[in-house]
């Protein structure tokens, strides 16, 4: 087994605190590595940009870029709260034991500043959970904001307002052999999103590649790739 990040101790009040849906990317990319999946995928000379939108403490993305699970990659981890960049930082530093392993932090909103089809490999564990409004972004210096947390959590109407803007821009946001891993709960009746995301995407194939019940929630992990 891989080792697991060591986070330090953030303000939860303020930073996404690691649960089973970050424990399922972590499940599935040791897998991946496991099934040598990106090396078989990725070309010897291949340079990969991957992108972790909404990376919380970095777990997931020090978790990968660490144990170095996805060959020659330049990782990437955004979030639009400074504090979970900061939490970031200080997760990967604690954990890595090489120089040779980097993660950049960039503060912004989902994949805003990425020029067209630069990203390798995109993953998003978005804010999933159904609720009636996301509240707007506080101001940087508003730590004590419980609005953080609220846009950590909740995606709008059927939790999905954030997701879909992810998937509306996905063939602009992937590189030619690009793929993304998205989560998705139940309430999102993922089924019912990834059958009209393939009516307008054509050129892609989407699969599940891993699901889970962790008490009453149901998490699924989708593949998005080009085909
Ligand atoms: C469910 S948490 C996941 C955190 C971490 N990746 C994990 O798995 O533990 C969702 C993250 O997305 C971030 N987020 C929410 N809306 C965002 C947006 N529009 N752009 C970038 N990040 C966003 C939140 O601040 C939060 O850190």
């Amino acid at each position: 087994m891989l080792p697991t990040p060591i986070v330090p101790n953030p303000d939860y009040n303020l930073v996404y605190e690691p649960a089973e849906d970050s424990f399922l990317f972590l499940d599935l990319f040791e897998q991946l590595h496991n099934e040598e999946y990106f090396t078989k995928t990725t070309p010897s000379k291949k340079f990969s940009t991957v992108l972790e939108i909404g990376t919380g403490t970095g777990i997931i993305s020090t978790f990968i870029s660490t144990n170095k699970l996805i060959p020659n990659a330049y990782h990437i981890a955004s979030d639009i709260n400074l504090n979970a960049l900061q939490t970031t930082k200080n997760t990967f530093e604690n954990t890595r034991t090489t120089k040779d392993a980097y993660l950049d932090t960039i503060r912004c909103n989902l994949t805003d500043p990425f020029r067209l089809n630069e990203i390798d490999v995109l993953i998003f564990n978005p804010p999933y959970v159904p609720s009636e409004s996301i509240p707007l972004v506080p101001s940087i210096q508003d730590d004590t904001n419980d609005d953080w947390l609220d846009l950590a959590l909740v995606g709008g109407t059927d939790g999905m307002m954030i997701t879909n803007k992810v998937l509306d821009s996905l063939d602009s946001t992937l590189s030619v052999n690009g793929e993304a891993y998205i989560l998705f709960c139940a309430r999102n009746n993922h089924s019912k999103v990834v059958t009209e995301f393939l009516k307008s995407h054509i050129n892609f194939k989407v699969e599940n590649v891993i699901a889970r019940k962790c008490g009453w929630e149901e998490l699924a992990i989708y593949r998005f790739i080009r085909q």
